[in-house]
């Protein structure tokens, strides 16, 4: 981005990926605005130099084409806010609106062409031509949607190749500071994972084990664990055809498991609760928090840590009976001085929802699966297409 500007942006046309899928609620208020804060800087920068920024942005996973419900309205209203400045939303297939030098416009969700997401490399490339002829052939690309450098689509990857491609302030920073985690992390490094599925994490878990010393686990994944404990897990979440692998991950014996955990008799706010020891958990009753005993233990590793990598919610933050658990890690890690990096959309919204300071932490990624993939060593398509363009 700093070559892009150095080189003057002044009535240039610069097109612009970024990560701008945030959560909404029914009534389309959105709950969480990180990733468009995030993503103001690079906007900023390039608008402020005088380019006609035109950005482009999903939510959600469209399925049958356009869909009100899954309009970016409500995110250009919430960038203009934080701009200073209206964003005017363009409908895709549509030409842009004559603009003027330092003008933001943002195209509607890019998903809602079913080419956006293709598997087939010329139906996403004919859609990449299109973006590129809507844009103009002379125009820059700006890659600054850490969260989807993960996915092979048009408006990430296809563009990249077709236009002077850059890597936005958000993207570089993000990759800078996962580097610092895949290189040679301060020890003692440790992860903590949470969320709901063992078999989403099992890439990274396995990745992980032969560099971290120590790899604390909640969440709904830990209840996979338990069973392979030998452990009874009630109405809890189990992935039956992952107890093997479990079983197998913990002979590492860097894995730590919770020792208590707060158990329902029904997913809901409402629902009858009891905190229990982990081989307590009975028949109709679902492990839906990590317990107090837990969290102290968690703690007292994450006190001992120098680096830090937390990804996914304890348990289910989002009903307050639930919270705890993810609060009280969230908290040690806040407290603690180890480089800490919070990596995805569920644990950084956790963060906020808590109201945990955000600069407590070394940095709070954009990315979920992204950050995942970064640390698995996976190739990022979209840091990849950058990384050839340079
Ligand atoms: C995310 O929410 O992690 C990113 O925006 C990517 O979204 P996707 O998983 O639908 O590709």
């Amino acid at each position: 981005l700093d070559d892009l500007v150095a080189e003057g942006v002044q009535g240039r046309t610069v097109l612009v990926r970024s990560d701008l899928n945030v959560p909404l609620d029914d009534d389309r208020n959105i709950t969480d605005d990180g990733r468009i804060r995030a993503s103001v800087p690079t906007i900023q920068a390039l608008s402020g130099a005088g380019a006609q920024v035109v950005v482009t942005a999903h939510l959600g996973r469209p399925k049958n084409g356009p869909d009100e419900k899954l309009s970016l309205a409500p995110v250009a209203q919430r960038l203009g806010e934080l701009l200073g400045a209206p964003v005017r939303l363009v409908e895709l297939g549509t030409p842009l609106p004559s603009t003027a030098a330092g003008d933001v416009v943002l195209l509607d969700n890019i998903r809602f062409d079913a080419r956006e997401t293709s598997k087939d490399d010329a139906e996403r490339g004919a859609f990449a031509d299109e973006l590129v002829a809507l844009v103009g052939e002379d125009a820059a690309f700006v890659s600054d949607g850490f969260g989807v450098v993960h996915r092979k689509q048009a408006s990430v990857y296809d563009v990249a190749q077709r236009l002077d491609a850059y890597a936005g302030g958000l993207v570089l920073s993000e990759v800078e500071v996962l580097r610092t985690l895949t290189g040679s992390p301060e020890r003692p490094y440790a992860v903590v994972l949470g969320g709901s599925k063992v078999s989403d994490k099992l890439a990274v878990i396995e990745a992980l084990l032969p560099k971290v010393d120590t790899l604390l686990v909640g969440g709904g994944m830990c209840f996979t664990f338990l069973a392979a404990q030998g452990h009874g897990v009630g109405s809890s979440l189990l992935e039956s055809d992952q107890v093997d692998t479990c079983r197998t991950l913990l002979e590492s014996g860097k894995i730590v498991l919770p020792t208590d955990v707060v158990v329902a008799d029904a997913f809901s706010a409402d629902a009858n609760t009891k905190t229990v020891p982990v081989d307590g958990i009975d028949d109709g009753w679902m492990g839906l928090d990590i317990g107090p005993d837990s969290v102290r233990e968690f703690a007292a590793r994450i006190a001992d840590a120098k680096t830090i990598f937390w990804n996914g919610p304890m348990g289910v933050f989002e009903l307050a009976p639930f919270a705890e658990g993810t609060r009280g890690v969230a908290q040690a890690i806040a407290d603690g001085d180890a480089f800490s990096v919070v990596g995805g959309g569920d644990s950084a919204a956790a963060v906020r929802a808590l109201g945990i300071a955000e600069d407590a932490f070394s940095h709070i990624s954009t990315g979920g699966g992204a950050s995942l993939e970064f640390l698995e060593g996976a190739t990022l398509p979209g840091v990849a297409v950058l990384e050839e363009d340079a």
